[in-house]
């Protein structure tokens, strides 16, 4: 059914949450705007698929006794009549704080049917006469509307069908055989109730597909798995927003940690989302905070996933101590030619600022060096590193991902068994590790990204990105590839 594929769409669209609704104590982190442009979109493939899924339509049988001159009585049938395609010349989609109305004009249908009658003749002796045969209706003007509200129940989308209807202007009855009589009685007894019964059979359907579309809404997640550490809460947080040209959805848009460990967040947002201003001409415009990165920074730190131990590095002579001789001669005084690995975690969830045109993070790890002596492990030093890195973020498919280059970054002795040493002696050595073994090993995993809350079967298409005040929009056209399960 159409209304099906119409949510679908917005549900897909919808996922995200407008930006700026009325003050809630319920901030929601990823706003998403549908446009005019993108309401269009999702109204054409709405309508495409239900009028697919509509025909063939069969309608219930018609049957009753019509009094025509001269011959009396007659006992008429109409069966087995179907609907067989309908065409739509014209759509509209209109807003208002109440609802969602969608409208397809100026729509044509055929119908075959089979057609039957009997009487009794009285010239001589009562004889019963009967005939049957075919029959091709054409219908023009029809209109099907549907009025539809969207609410934000418990975090999911409910979508209830206000209104309904659809209404048959003209329609055209052409016999395959009958007599001439037959034709006219045929026409004035059985019009209106063809006409009532496409319009009620054609309601039903778009009933029954507003269901189905609501029971699909039902079923979308609260939360996206990003993977075994991290969710992406989606739960709506807001009413969505409708004005006159689109839609608007918030949804909580925080990472949370895959093991329930609920931690109370203290996030606010900064801004208040507004639409980019070269909004109308993509389908979808999707704002994220910027707490949204650092609550992912916070799930996996807490996790203690963003520890590493460095084995290997494309200078493998730097993990011996032979290789540090020159610049730490104490270090390979006291172990000469061991191996050495690196162990490097962070010691704050790294923070990510969002500015206009640029993303910076700053990064405060510890790394403690250590000596691989006769199977032990030796801690020898630890130094503190603090990285500047500016960033930027990339789309691919339906994931946000990003990368990271160096800025800039400082270096502090922590603690050492080995005595002191000055840290502008490593200064070179440690830039070579972070451009060439530590960005590159965060940039693979950053690239993977997380998957924007898009409907399955849809794709972001010609995406920009723009970093503003705070927030990361994605200016998208979307694609629909998938099908609908009506
Ligand atoms: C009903 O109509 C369809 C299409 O015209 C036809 O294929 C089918 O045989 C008809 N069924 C009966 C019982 O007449
Ligand atoms: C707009 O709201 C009014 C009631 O306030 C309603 O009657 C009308 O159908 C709505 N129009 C649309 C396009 O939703
Ligand atoms: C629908 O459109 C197609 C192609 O334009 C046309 O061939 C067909 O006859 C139309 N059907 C009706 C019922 O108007
Ligand atoms: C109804 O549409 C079908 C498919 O286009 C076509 O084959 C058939 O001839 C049409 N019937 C009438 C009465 O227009
Ligand atoms: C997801 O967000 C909603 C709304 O902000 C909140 O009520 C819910 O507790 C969050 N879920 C998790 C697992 O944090
Ligand atoms: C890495 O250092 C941490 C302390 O920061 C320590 O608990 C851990 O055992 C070390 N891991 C290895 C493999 O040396």
């Amino acid at each position: 059914m159409a209304p099906t594929i119409f949510f679908i769409l917005i549900a897909l669209f919808i996922i995200p949450a407008n930006a700026h609704l009325q003050q809630s104590n319920e901030d929601g982190f990823i706003s998403m705007v549908i446009s005019e442009k993108g309401l269009n979109f999702a109204k054409d493939l709405l309508i495409k698929q239900a009028i697919s899924s509509l025909t063939p339509l069969q309608l219930p049988i018609i049957e009753k006794s019509v009094k025509i001159p001269f011959i009396g009585s007659v006992h008429m049938a109409l069966s087995n009549i179907t609907i067989y395609q309908v065409n739509v010349s014209s759509s509209s989609v209109n807003l208002n704080d109440t609802g969602i109305s969608i409208v397809a004009s100026g729509a044509t249908a055929n119908l075959s049917m089979n057609w039957y009658y009997s009487y009794t003749s009285w010239v001589f002796v009562p004889i019963e006469i009967s005939d049957k045969g075919k029959a091709s209706i054409q219908v023009e003007g029809m209109e099907m509307g549907l009025t539809l509200g969207l609410e934000n129940q418990g975090g999911t989308l409910k979508l209830a069908l206000m209104e309904c209807g659809c209404i048959v202007k003209d329609l055209s009855i052409i016999l395959d055989g009958g007599a001439s009589w037959f034709y006219q009685g045929l026409v004035n007894a059985f019009e209106g109730q063809i006409r009532a019964a496409v319009e009620s059979s054609i309601g039903k359907k778009i009933q029954e597909g507003i269901l189905k579309l609501d029971s699909l809404l039902q079923t979308f997640p609260k939360e996206i798995p990003v993977d075994d550490i991290a969710s992406l809460n989606v739960s709506f947080v807001s009413q969505p927003l409708l004005d006159d040209s689109s839609i608007g959805f918030e949804i909580d848009g925080l990472f949370t940690a895959t093991d329930k460990e609920i931690v109370p967040n203290y996030y606010h947002k900064n801004s208040q989302p507004s639409v980019a201003s070269d909004g109308p001409s993509k389908m979808l415009e999707i704002s994220l905070d910027e707490a949204v990165f650092n609550s992912a920074s916070i799930v996996y730190f807490n996790a203690e996933s963003l520890r590493w131990i460095v084995k290997k590095v494309p200078d493998q002579s730097l993990l011996n101590t032979a290789g540090w001789r020159f610049i730490v001669p104490q270090l390979y005084r006291k172990y000469p030619n061991d191996d050495m690995q690196l162990n490097v975690s962070l010691s704050t969830p790294p923070v990510i600022r969002i500015s206009s045109h640029k993303i910076d993070a700053t990064i405060y790890s510890d790394m403690i060096i250590e000596v691989l002596d006769a199977n032990e492990i030796i801690p020898v030093a630890c130094i503190s590193v603090m990285v500047s890195a500016s960033g930027s973020a990339e789309i691919s498919r339906n994931n946000l991902g990003g990368s990271v280059d160096l800025d800039d970054f400082t270096l502090a002795l922590k603690w050492s068994k080995i005595g002191n040493f000055h840290m502008y002696l490593i200064q070179s050595v440690m830039w070579t590790f972070i451009k060439t073994v530590a960005l590159p090993y965060a940039n693979s995993h950053l690239r993977k990204g997380f998957p924007l809350p898009i409907v399955r079967g849809f794709t972001l298409q010609n995406a920009d990105l723009l970093y503003t005040d705070s927030r990361i929009m994605i200016c998208s056209d979307v694609a629909f590839t998938g099908s609908l399960p009506f």
